[in-house]
């Protein structure tokens, strides 16, 4: 991108506390939505003594992800909410670190591996489906988080952990809920403090910890490729050095999979369903494309001739993305088309307001899955759509969350049809991730 002379970023007016209270602890979706109505592309604003700089323009989103990428740090808050739980995985980790840690966690993410996933995952989600009964009203998020934990658990952990699966899956939903409620709450106690929810939280870690720690132990004495995900990250090592990854650095990344990958394609695909619960002829559509498969039990073979299910996740992603907003923070003054970003800003950028800019997407709030059909989806502008990143951070989980989508999709929809059970309209809930606050009740009924 060229750069011209220093110009400064707009800002926006309105009154700071207000705003920085409502916004960033209760409504964030309404703060992003003001803040970005000033100037679609770029603008300033200042949370205190530091300046928050939101970023909605495709060209300008790709200097900060992927041209300068190497300028940009994850913000500290973003750090403040989750290092306890996650350490240095690759989340959080920066610069070198973060590189040696990407190349020893992709053999995890190869092609090859994420066909031995693709099992679990047709087992796990034709398990939970079985239970589901004609007629029967039933909240389709809180499935859609069964099986994403369930398949989350075990490509992980293998079978072999039996209960402890369960445990860690306990655990580990704690510890999300209680990161979600930090970012509610507008006062914070330091998890070094001695309160009960502290100590709870303190010991949650130390349960997961222990259990981890010893799967580890028990994995290195064996040495052998046990195909879920914990094996591979032991058994990985580094093209450049040779080495391999320390026990508290196996212990952050399957902490960091773990948590990534499960509740963004949970809300990821209650958001369709919801969708697809209100657009009646869109989920027809939907089953024609499986009945033409007939009654086999799905496969990762069968996606190729499913691509209608694939692109109507897709386009739920784009209305509610998940991960609604990254956020940022320059380690230097970084200049992109004349504007100057503070070293320390809080850059942010949202996939919730850029996904529904008009020149991109015309139309934006109508739910229509052919803008991803092959022929579409290709005349979508680079970073116009980015539900999982862009650059060197990119989502390391994202074929293996669109396999599970799609699959899954393809799954339930063999089978079953639905509508909303509750006429008022489902409010997004923005946490950690984009949520449907209270669920998604809808009522079944069997094809
Ligand atoms: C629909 C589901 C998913 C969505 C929307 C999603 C979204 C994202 C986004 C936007 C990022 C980049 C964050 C940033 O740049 O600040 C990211 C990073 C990441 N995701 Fe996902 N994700 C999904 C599923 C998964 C799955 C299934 C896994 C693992 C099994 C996973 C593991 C990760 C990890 C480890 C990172 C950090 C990558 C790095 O910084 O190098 N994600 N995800």
């Amino acid at each position: 991108m060229t750069t011209t002379a220093v110009r400064p970023i707009p800002s926006n007016p309105d009154p700071i506390w207000m705003r920085a209270y409502r916004g960033i602890f209760w409504d964030r979706i309404k703060l992003l939505k003001r803040t970005g109505s000033r100037d679609p592309n770029i603008v300033s604003t200042t949370l205190g003594e530091r300046e928050l700089v939101l970023i909605n323009r495709p060209e300008y989103i790709h200097e900060v992800l992927v041209e300068q990428a190497d300028k940009f740090h994850k913000s500290k808050e973003f750090k403040f909410y989750v290092k306890p739980l996650l350490g240095n995985g690759l989340l959080l980790s920066e610069g070198e670190e973060h590189k040696r840690n990407r190349r020893l966690v992709a053999p995890a993410f190869i092609h090859r591996r994420i066909r031995d996933y693709a099992e679990v995952m047709t087992e796990y989600t034709s398990r939970i489906i079985s239970e589901w009964k004609d007629g029967e009203v039933i909240d389709i998020s809180r499935e859609m988080m069964r099986i994403t934990l369930a398949i989350a658990g075990k490509t992980l952990f293998g079978s072999e952990v039996g209960g402890e699966a369960d445990e860690i899956k306990q655990k580990l939903t704690f510890l999300n809920r209680y990161a979600d409620e930090q970012l509610r709450i507008p006062i914070h106690v330091p998890l070094s403090w001695p309160t009960p929810r502290n100590n709870r939280v303190r010991s949650a870690i130390a349960t997961l910890d222990a259990i981890i720690y010893r799967m580890i132990a028990e994995r290195r004495a064996s040495t052998t490729d046990t195909g879920d995900l914990l094996s591979i990250l032991l058994l990985a090592r580094d093209e450049d050095d040779g080495g391999g990854m320390t026990d508290k650095q196996v212990r952050d990344e399957a902490m960091t999979i773990f948590l990534a990958g499960h509740e963004t394609t949970s809300n990821g695909m209650s958001w369709m369903w919801y969708l697809l619960a209100q657009h009646p002829d869109i989920q027809s559509r939907l089953q024609a494309e499986v009945r033409a498969l007939g009654s086999k039990r799905i496969a990762l073979e069968d996606l190729p001739r499913l691509p209608y299910a694939l692109q109507v996740f897709k386009e739920a992603l784009r209305l509610y993305p998940p991960a609604y907003i990254l956020t940022r923070t320059p380690t230097e003054d970084v200049f992109i088309d004349g504007y100057r970003i503070k070293k320390g800003a809080i850059v942010m950028i949202s996939p919730y307001l850029l996904h529904r800019k008009e020149e991109n997407f015309p139309e934006p709030e109508k739910f229509d899955p052919d803008r991803f059909s092959a022929e579409n989806e290709k005349s979508i502008p680079r970073q116009a759509y980015l539900p999982f990143g862009a650059g060197p951070r990119v989502c390391i989980g994202n074929q293996f969350a669109l396999i599970e989508a799609h699959l899954a999709t393809a799954m339930v929809a063999q089978q079953f049809s639905m509508e909303l059970a509750d006429s008022e309209p489902v409010e997004m809930e923005p946490l950690i991730t984009l949520r449907p606050k209270g669920g998604v009740r809808v009522r079944l009924k069997h094809l």
